[in-house]
């Protein structure tokens, strides 16, 4: 089972994100777990103080590295630990990718939130990965920590309904999802395409990934590099105006060659 441990200084924010929904579903059905803990319960000190200043002056309080590893010893001494994890913006930015790896290992993963200034330096020698979910600080690694748990355990099997229902999500194909509609069948004068409401499969099937490819191109064509594209996706690529150097550039096939059209044959 994948379980994750989160230490925090405010375990009660996480506490409705881990029970409700399809993350408290998946615990209640053994798939996943999620364990909080309140990292004060390591402070050593009755005013249960888990900071302190920063050497060489300045703003703000950090988190003190006896106190991490005080916590880490003793939830090692209940389970193995796989991974800890340093939530910190100056980390591995996370991606669909780290996801689909995090939940294919599986095991036991702890992972740190920081608060103030973050961890004292020393905090990286206790741990596995330090990570990052963007370009942007937070107050906290709360938030960092809810994101990174839904997003894994979404792709650990039978937490989700229907398996195949991340199969095509945005990041997972390569490419961002093509657009979904559902009733009302129209809206503030806007329709459905007709093509999915025809019962055609393979239509379907095609003017999705054109659809895919076309979002793609038009807001993160940087994507299209990694998207494994087939030579049919090189053709439309094209007629929906990407140049054939940009093709050349994203290491994309060549597109099929136009079908011949049959010579009738001559009347006998
Ligand atoms: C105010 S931030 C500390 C920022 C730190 N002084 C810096 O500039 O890198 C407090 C905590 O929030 C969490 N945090 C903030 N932004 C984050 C991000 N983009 N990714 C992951 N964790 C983040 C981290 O756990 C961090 O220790």
């Amino acid at each position: 089972m994948l379980t994750f441990s989160v230490l925090t200084l405010f375990p009660e924010l996480l506490r409705p994100f881990a029970e409700e929904a399809l993350l408290g579903k998946a615990q209640a059905r053994g798939l996943v777990r999620v364990n909080l803990h309140d990292l004060r319960q390591w402070s050593g000190n009755r005013h249960h103080k888990v900071d302190d200043t920063p050497y060489g002056g300045g703003a703000g309080m950090v988190i003190r590295v006896d106190v991490v590893a005080r916590a880490l010893d003793a939830l090692r001494a209940e389970a193995p630990i796989d991974e800890v994890v340093m939530l910190t913006p100056a980390g591995q930015t996370f991606t669909q990718a780290s996801a689909e790896a995090w939940a294919t290992q599986g095991g036991h993963w702890v992972i740190l939130c920081g608060r103030y200034e973050g961890f004292d330096a020393r905090v990286e020698r206790l741990v596995t990965r330090e990570v990052s979910i963007g370009d942007f600080v937070m107050m906290g690694g709360e938030a960092a920590a809810a994101c990174i748990m839904e997003a894994v355990a979404r792709l650990v099997p039978g937490v989700l309904g229907d398996e195949a229902s991340h199969q095509d999500d945005s990041f997972s194909s390569g490419l961002l999802d093509y657009p979904e509609y559902t009733r009302p069948p129209v809206w503030a004068d806007e329709g459905v395409p007709d093509v999915l409401q025809g019962g055609n499969h393979g239509a379907i099937r095609e003017w999705r990934r054109s659809q895919a490819l076309a979002r793609t191109l038009d807001r993160r064509p940087d994507l299209l590099p990694h998207a494994g594209l087939m030579p049919q996706d090189s053709a439309e690529l094209l007629r929906l105006g990407a140049s054939a150097e940009q093709l050349a550039a994203w290491n994309a096939p060549e597109p099929p060659a136009p079908k011949q059209k049959r010579r009738r044959k001559p009347p006998v």
